[in-house]
């Protein structure tokens, strides 16, 4: 949440527009107001405000800003309204000590009390606003910048990724971190930059360094020195990072919103995924196979890719897996959680606050504990507390709904699944070759379907629309597809949608159908269809307007429903165990054009954030 930028430089660039930038390629971190300070002459300039990049921009010409420094924050409210005041970067009394921060410093409250009995004056409601004035107080005290930074970090208690510049300093920046994410990109000898998120730098560097909790930077022209400062402070050494994205992958490329860019390049993103190396699948297998119990955990879509995933693996696995939402974790299983589970964590950001702590409680108090993480992002927070991390190939996502993600993350969990099947060999090796076969297909399947389906989807979403509710529903392992499609309703198109099992629908939901109240039907021709069948006809029979998302030969469900989705796959068992890949795209896609229909951005929708680093 909230996005950094920063930039130090002996170059002739024009630095507000380089600020700018970077702050736009950021702005899925968050994007109720945001701010620049630029710095030149001994003296700083700010501009700031409440709204997005591009109104702000217009308004203040942030590219106007000069200097050899600059500080850029996009931000996601969490203590005080996104008004200008609150926007950051915040400064201390004397203005010249600018600090832009993404966290919560939990101890804020306490630490300003103390700084206003000293007489300092704060003008935001703003937890940030106490670090210029700590660090104003330890130069008043004697420190140099550098010292007063560290001091100041120590007595902080929460999470932060700050950056922070003093106009009577023009040597260099300071970046700190804990908790909350910050790397570092140089070109050597003229510019280091710092950013939250890989994409700010990918048009300078590929060559990221990924700081570490207690950690501090200082950037100076092309050059960059690391400290540690948990305890006592010492110069450490780092090691760059080569992150393989091309910058392209974090532009929209012709489309007119990242979602529906993300949504197309899912097949190719899978296609990547799939070539994950048989060796580290076969680590998650070998811990998975002998564990006694396993939980898997995550947020938010990657929860729901975690319902799909964990069905999948249990099949093969045969044992149950447990799946808990990562923010009830610890309140779940304080007492329960056995010594030598094994946990399975799912974040495409690696950042998720909720997620980490789970696993690091988890870790803490339970010596045995073995972590398998899967996520997109390299050197990100969840592989530190990992014993074994998958990466998916999804690359950069920009829009705030995740899309390519899950489904890179659904399929690394089906390629663990079907890696313990040829463990476990308790299926036949003909059955298992035919699940490859089908999961290594599934890319193809979402590419026709895409390719053929934009005009009918967005047919259906005309009709849809004149409805304020309604529901999708499911049963097995497309309660996970119904849930997934739901939320991107939910997020995108502000509509209340609701992702349900279609059995349990009848115990209490089914109330609310009248006349023509549209439901989703998500209907592979697996196990539960004949059920469904009956779910429909209940459905049905109380006035529902019936859509159904089938396979391309579907008649029965087909035949009851007032419109049909076809999704082009065979109707075999082993599709099927993958149809919440298969079935996905289609409600992403409906999501997107509802967003679209409403007049929304389906790219940044209200009150969210990509990446959540608040409890
Ligand atoms: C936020 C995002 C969601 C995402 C969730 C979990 O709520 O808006 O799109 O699914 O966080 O994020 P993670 O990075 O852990 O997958």
């Amino acid at each position: 949440m909230c996005g950094i930028f920063g930039l130090i430089t002996n170059q002739n660039v024009n630095i507000g527009k380089v600020a700018l930038d970077g702050i736009s390629r950021l702005e899925y971190r968050g994007y109720d107001s945001c701010g620049i300070v630029s710095q030149s002459n001994g003296k700083l300039e700010i501009k700031k405000d409440s709204g997005k990049i591009r109104e702000i921009q217009e308004k203040l010409h942030l590219e106007k800003l000069t200097g050899k420094i600059a500080l850029a924050h996009t931000r996601w409210a969490t203590h005080g309204p996104p008004n200008k005041i609150n926007s950051h970067p915040h400064t201390d009394c004397t203005g010249d000590i600018a600090v832009i921060h993404n966290g919560i410093i939990e101890n804020f409250m306490e630490l300003k009390k103390d700084l206003v009995s000293k007489g300092h004056e704060f003008k935001s409601e703003t937890d940030t606003e106490i670090i210029p004035h700590l660090i104003e107080d330890n130069i008043k005290a004697g420190m140099n910048f550098r010292d007063a930074v560290i001091q100041t970090l120590k007595r902080c208690r929460g999470a932060y990724g700050i950056a922070t510049c003093y106009a009577k300093n023009p040597e260099y920046i300071i970046i700190g971190r804990k908790e909350s994410p910050i790397i570092v990109g140089i070109e050597e000898g003229k510019t280091s930059y710092c950013a939250s998120d890989i994409p700010a730098l990918l048009p300078y560097t590929k060559n990221c360094y990924i700081m570490g909790d207690d950690e501090l930077a200082i950037l100076k022209p092309g050059e960059v020195e690391f400290y540690d400062i948990s305890n006592s402070v010492k110069l450490i050494e780092k090691q760059p990072q080569l992150i393989k994205w091309d910058v392209d992958a974090a532009e929209k490329g012709g489309y007119e919103h990242f979602m529906l860019k993300e949504i197309f390049e899912e097949p190719k993103a899978m296609k990547k995924t799939l070539k994950i190396a048989p060796k580290n699948l076969k680590k998650f297998a070998t811990l998975l196979n002998s564990a006694e119990n396993v939980y898997i955990t995550a947020a938010g879509t990657s929860f729901y890719a975690s319902l799909a995933g964990k069905f999948i693996i249990s099949r093969f696995l045969g044992k149950y897996i447990q799946a808990i939402e990562c923010s009830e974790f610890q309140t779940q299983l304080n007492n329960s959680l056995e010594d030598d589970a094994v946990i399975i964590a799912v974040s495409q950001s690696g950042e998720t606050v909720d997620t980490i702590e789970a696993i690091r409680w988890a870790k803490e108090n339970h010596s045995n504990i073995k972590i398998l993480s899967i996520t997109n992002i390299v050197g990100s927070s969840i592989t530190r507390y990992s014993d074994h991390t998958l990466i998916t190939q999804a690359g950069p996502e920009i829009g705030v709904a995740a899309t390519k993600t899950y489904c890179t993350q659904v399929l690394t969990l089906a390629l663990i699944g079907l890696e313990i099947a040829k463990m476990r060999k308790q299926i036949p090796d003909q059955d298992i070759d035919k699940y490859y076969k089908a999961l290594k297909e599934t890319p193809n399947v979402i590419e026709e379907f895409l390719n053929k389906n934009v005009e009918n989807i967005k047919r259906i979403v005309d009709n849809l629309e004149k409805n304020a509710n309604y529901f999708f529903l499911a049963r097995g392992i497309s309660i996970a597809t119904a849930k997934e499609g739901g939320l991107k309703l939910k997020e995108v198109a502000c509509r209340f949608i609701e992702g349900y099992s279609a059995a349990h629908a009848k115990h209490g939901p089914i109330s609310l159908v009248r006349e023509g109240f549209p439901i989703i039907f998500i209907a592979p021709p697996d196990e539960t269809y004949e059920r469904l069948i009956g779910n429909v006809m209940e459905f049905k029979a109380r006035g529902g307007q019936i859509i159904s998302l089938v396979v391309s030969d579907d008649e029965t469900i087909a035949e009851l429903s007032d419109i049909t989705i076809k999704i082009p796959q065979p109707a075999t068992k082993y599709y099927n165990l993958f149809s919440p890949l298969t079935f996905i795209p289609a409600l992403q896609l409906l999501a997107y054009y509802a967003a679209i229909k409403n007049g929304l951005d389906p790219d940044k929708p209200l009150n969210l954030a990509k990446t959540v680093t608040v409890h």
